[in-house]
C-alpha cells in the first residue's frame, strides 16, 4: 500500500493544519495527503473537528497556523470560497445545498457560472453569443447528468428528486467544476441501504474514471471501510490514529473514541 503512490505528488496535502475557535482548538495539527485515485476517509465522533477541516480546505475559514497544498501549489491563507474552486476544489455539505425551486439541469448549471464568459450585460441584451453559451453550458450540464444516470430527471425541480437522489445530484454539480480534489460530507446521512449503495458505486465511478483525489467524511462505518484505502481519525480536533480501513478497525484508540468508554 505504501508503494502504490511511490513517487506521484498528492494532490491535496495538508500539512499541520489547525484553527482555534476561542478557546477551542476544533482543528489540533492535522496532515493528510491525498493522490490521484486515492479515496481517503476522514472519520470521528460528532464534534471532532471534520466539516472544520473542509471549511479550512475551502476558504471558509482562514487557518490560525498550518498550509494546504493543490496539485503542488500552497493555498494562498486568505482565499474566497469561489477562489477556491478555481484551483480545483469542490465540495458537498453536511446538509443539502441545492437550488430547490430550480431544475436538476439548472442545479448543474450554476455550477459553471464562475466559467460563463458573457457578462450580466450580454445577458440582459441576450445577445447572440449569449445564447450560444447558454446552449454549450447546457448540453455540458445534460453530459454530466448523463454520466450519473441523473438525466431522466434534468428537468424536473430539485426538491421533488428523491432524496437519494438529490445528494448525488450534489456531487454531480461538484464534479461539474472539474475538480482535482473532491470533498464530500458525510454523503450517505439519511440514505436507506440502497440508496447508500448507489451512492458507493457513483464513488467508485468517479475515483475509476477521473483519478481525482477524494477525500470523504462518513458515519456509515460498512460504506468508509468498503471504499477507502486509507483513513484518518479525529478526536477533539486532533488525529489519533491513520491507515488502512484494517488498521483502523481494530485499533484500540478509535474503538474508544467512538464508544466513548474508559477501558
Ligand atoms: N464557527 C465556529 N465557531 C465556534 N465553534 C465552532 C465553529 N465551527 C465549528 N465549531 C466547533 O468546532 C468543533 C468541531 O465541529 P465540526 O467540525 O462541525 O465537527 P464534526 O464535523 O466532526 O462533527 C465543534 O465543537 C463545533 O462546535
Ligand atoms: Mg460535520
Amino acid at each position: 500500500m505504501e508503494n502504490k503512490y511511490q513517487g506521484l505528488e498528492p494532490l491535496l496535502r495538508v500539512d499541520n493544519l489547525s484553527i482555534n475557535f476561542g478557546g477551542l482548538k476544533a482543528v489540533d495539527n492535522v496532515s493528510l495527503k491525498v493522490y490521484p485515485g486515492e479515496i481517503v476517509g476522514l472519520i470521528g465522533p460528532n464534534g471532532a473537528g471534520k466539516t472544520t477541516v473542509f471549511n479550512l480546505l475551502t476558504g471558509v475559514y482562514e487557518p490560525s497556523e498550518g498550509s494546504i497544498t493543490i496539485d503542488g501549489k500552497e493555498m494562498p491563507k486568505k482565499i474566497k470560497p469561489h477562489e477556491v474552486v478555481k484551483l480545483g476544489l469542490a465540495r458537498t455539505f453536511q446538509n443539502i445545498r441545492l437550488f430547490k425551486q430550480l431544475t436538476v439541469l439548472e442545479n448543474v448549471m450554476v455550477a459553471f457560472n464562475q466559467e460563463m464568459k458573457t457578462n450580466i450585460f450580454q445577458s440582459a441584451l441576450r445577445t447572440r453569443k449569449f445564447y450560444k453559451e447558454e446552449e454549450y453550458y447546457k448540453n455540458k450540464a445534460l453530459e454530466i447528468l448523463s454520466i450519473f444516470d441523473l438525466a431522466i430527471y434534468a428537468s424536473e425541480q430539485a426538491q421533488n428528486l428523491p432524496y437519494g437522489k438529490q445528494r448525488k445530484l450534489e456531487i454531480a454539480r461538484a464534479m461539474a467544476t472539474n475538480p482535482k480534489v473532491l470533498l464530500l460530507d458525510e454523503p450517505a446521512a439519511g440514505m436507506n441501504p440502497t440508496e447508500t449503495h448507489e451512492l458507493m458505486e457513483m464513488i467508485e465511478y468517479i475515483r475509476k474514471n477521473y483519478k481525482i483525489a477524494i477525500l470523504l467524511i462518513e458515519h456509515d462505518m460498512s460504506l468508509v471501510m468498503n471504499i477507502c484505502e486509507y483513513i484518518t481519525v479525529l478526536e477533539y480536533g486532533a488525529p489519533i490514529a491513520a491507515g488502512s480501513p484494517e488498521e483502523i478497525a481494530n485499533n484500540q484508540r478509535v474503538i474508544q473514541a467512538y464508544l466513548g468508554s474508559e477501558d
